[in-house]
């Protein structure tokens, strides 16, 4: 069974990196050489009004140094007040959590990240070893975007059209005339179908990553279920908790 801990990780950076989004560095040897591109982990805010943890994607994983990279936006009461710590505070963390993207047997990749759906797509293109086009969606203000440039060709689609193609991913791939034999995406609920139908126009697999509202984040309070073509052992209904069979799934595999 793969390692899942509750530790007391230690704060070792917190940056500003785009209006209200943060890049935070942790300390944790341990879930760090456990960890795997599209895992996430669970952060306890410390608050006592808000008992039940934040899922966060790993950004990045440095398993030599024990460090953790989290980049998140500010959405609400939980994330306002992660983005108050800093060095030297200590933050309680359970993880790695989920599956993770099977990185597998592709031989030239199209990785899709939208919006806060970006971070967890730089660490799978540091060990994704194929040749790789990076799609990154942005509503105007561009964030991460340069950290990509160093692992494949990076393609940008902006709403406003202030930056690459104007309009969604798909647009950019499009436009971009961009092939590949396995798409790894991850993005809000719409890109994710828009990224699910055209897989299955261009017969192109997909592995979507799913970011789903949590509660418990280990499986055992079904908060997290989308509908899934096969029955779930646990339930034995056709669902599927994202939290611990996902957050990263097949796209056949799902309806989203
Ligand atoms: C597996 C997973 C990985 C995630 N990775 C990241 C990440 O890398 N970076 C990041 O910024 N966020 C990520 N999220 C979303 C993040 O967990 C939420 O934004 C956070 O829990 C909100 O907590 P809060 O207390 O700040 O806001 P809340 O007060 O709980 O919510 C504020 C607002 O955000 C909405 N919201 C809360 N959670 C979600 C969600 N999962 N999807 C869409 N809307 C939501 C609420 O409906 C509400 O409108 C991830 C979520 C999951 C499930
Ligand atoms: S959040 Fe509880 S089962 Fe997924």
């Amino acid at each position: 069974m793969a390692l899942k801990v509750k530790n007391t990780a230690i704060v070792r950076e917190n940056s500003e990196i785009g209006t209200g989004i943060h890049s935070l560095w942790i300390e944790d040897p341990q879930i760090s050489k456990a960890a795997k591109p599209g895992q996430f982990v669970s952060l306890y805010t410390g608050a006592a009004d808000k008992l039940l943890p934040r899922p966060i994607s790993l950004c990045e994983i440095k398993k030599e140094a024990g460090l953790l990279r989290l980049v998140f936006r500010i959405a609400g009461a939980g994330t306002e007040r992660i983005a108050g710590f800093g060095p030297g505070d200590p933050i309680e963390v359970m993880g790695p959590l989920g599956n993770g993207f099977d990185m597998d047997g592709c031989k030239r990749a199209i990785l899709i990240g939208g919006g806060i759906g970006i971070p967890p797509m730089l660490e799978l293109a540091k060990q994704l070893s194929c040749e790789k086009s990076i799609v990154l969606g942005y509503r105007d203000e561009l964030f991460l975007n340069r950290e990509f440039e160093a692992y494949g060709s990076v393609f940008i689609s902006t709403e406003d059209g202030s930056c690459g193609v104007k309009g969604n991913v798909i647009d950019a791939i499009r436009e971009n005339a961009l092939d590949g034999d396995m798409i790894f995406a991850c993005g809000p609920t719409p890109m994710l179908r828009g990224v699910k139908q055209y897989a299955k126009e261009k017969q192109i697999r997909a592995q979507l990553s799913l970011e789903e509202r949590m509660a418990c984040g280990i499986g055992a309070c079904l908060a997290c279920v989308c509908r899934s073509k096969d029955t779930d052992e646990h339930t034995n209904v056709n669902n599927k908790r994202i939290c611990k069979d996902g957050p990263v799934f097949y796209a056949e595999d799902v309806e989203i």
